[in-house]
């Protein structure tokens, strides 16, 4: 491909990040770096404790612990989200309640929330789709009236902001992922944000295989044990050393993703005003971090033949989530609780074009004029 869909992008010192974690001599978690990106991440977004973890389905499941989830217990989620969002709840016996998502953000749609909302439920989880912030406001409004924890999955959406808040420091708790697909990354990778201080001793102890280990290392207690539980969640030195990094050139990568995906915006825009295409969609107070640019195709035909066509170009686009509701899993452990007929027209139709920090501007001119003369627009 001369165009691919994604390439993991190196800022610049994560070998030489490695390469001092060696030279230090300490290469398990909770050394050096994990305490820079641990201070990095509070220092920027603004969350209680951040808490490393090893991928961001780790940091949902660690969420899904402090939640106290159990057999039978609900969590209202989007139909249209990566596996991870629900399976980490069904681990512990949860069920995922799914609903329907908004057409134009393409997030859960806040209006259904309540009256999704059982004796059984604990919790909801917003899913930033795209690094697009849900409606915070209402969402956490329901929540508060019906005493559930919000736990946001912000995988896709560091450094976004909703009214001036970075994503994943808005509910109980925010789960990251620094996947290579993200915009900061590790290879694998995540962080558990936690936005109340009342969680935090539990979800050191739930990350360190539910031993207080954490309070041993801080000289708070003179031996350490097991307590709760818990599992292996921390990632080693030399995951963060690379993380770290990405992180000291955060604001970057981000700025440079903003800006190739205004390009894209501005170069398919006439697709919009005369109805070929809807394009994404950021409301008043939100900002968004240059994730993923879509495109919304008239059906599943064209969408078909789109991906097909820039192929024969030698570009890369790519569909997104097949609906968890209708998964052969999710059929099993969930149920829906309204239509979901945006969801399943938005799997249908969602296509999502070439965006990485490499990209020139003349690829993305490019990859726009490939798109314009699908439509015969240029
Ligand atoms: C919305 C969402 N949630 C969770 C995840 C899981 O992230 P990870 O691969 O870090 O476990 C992803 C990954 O793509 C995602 O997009």
């Amino acid at each position: 491909m001369d165009i691919p869909f994604n390439k993991p992008f190196v800022a610049g010192r994560e070998l030489y990040n490695i390469a001092q974690a060696v030279v230090r001599g300490q290469l398990a978690g909770d050394g050096y770096f994990t305490r820079r990106c641990h201070g990095w991440l509070q220092e920027k977004l603004g969350c209680t404790k951040a808490l490393l973890t090893h991928s961001c389905t780790a940091a949902i499941e660690m969420a899904s612990i402090l939640a106290d989830i159990g057999p039978g217990d609900e969590v209202i989620v989007p139909s249209f989200t990566f596996v991870s969002t629900a399976n980490a709840f069904v681990l512990r016996g949860g069920v995922p309640v799914f609903i329907d998502i908004r057409p134009d953000t393409l997030n859960m749609d806040e209006t259904l929330v309540e009256q999704a909302v059982t004796r059984r439920t604990k919790a909801v989880v917003p899913v930033h789709y795209a690094g697009v912030p849900c409606e915070m406001n209402t969402i956490c409004d329901v929540a508060r009236r019906h005493g559930l924890l919000v736990i946001e999955d912000a995988a896709q959406a560091l450094l976004s902001q909703y009214e001036g808040k970075y994503l994943g420091t808005l509910g109980t708790f925010g789960c990251l992922s620094f996947h290579e697909t993200k915009n900061i990354i590790s290879g694998e990778g995540g962080a558990l944000l936690v936005n109340d201080e009342r969680f935090v001793k539990r979800a050191e102890i739930i990350r360190e295989k539910g031993t207080d280990r954490a309070q041993f290392f801080r000289g708070e207690v003179d031996k350490y044990t097991w307590v709760d539980i818990g599992s292996s969640y921390l990632p080693s030195e030399l995951v963060s050393a690379f993380l770290f990094a990405q992180m000291e050139n955060a604001e970057r990568i981000v700025a440079k993703r903003r800006f190739l995906f205004d390009l894209y915006y501005n170069a398919l825009r006439p697709l919009q005003d005369r109805g070929c295409a809807r394009l994404p969609y950021l409301g008043k107070g939100m900002a968004g971090n240059g994730h993923i640019f879509y495109l919304i195709t008239a059906s599943l035909e064209e969408r078909t033949r789109l991906i097909g066509r820039l192929k024969e170009r030698g570009i890369l686009a790519v569909f997104h989530y097949v609906p968890l509701h209708s998964s052969p899993a999710g059929r099993k452990y969930g149920r829906v609780s309204s239509t979901m007929r945006v969801t399943e027209e938005t799997s249908e139709r969602l296509v999502r074009l070439p965006l990485y920090f490499d990209m020139g501007e003349k690829d993305v001119q490019r990859v726009a004029h490939e798109v314009m003369a699908f439509y015969g627009l240029a």
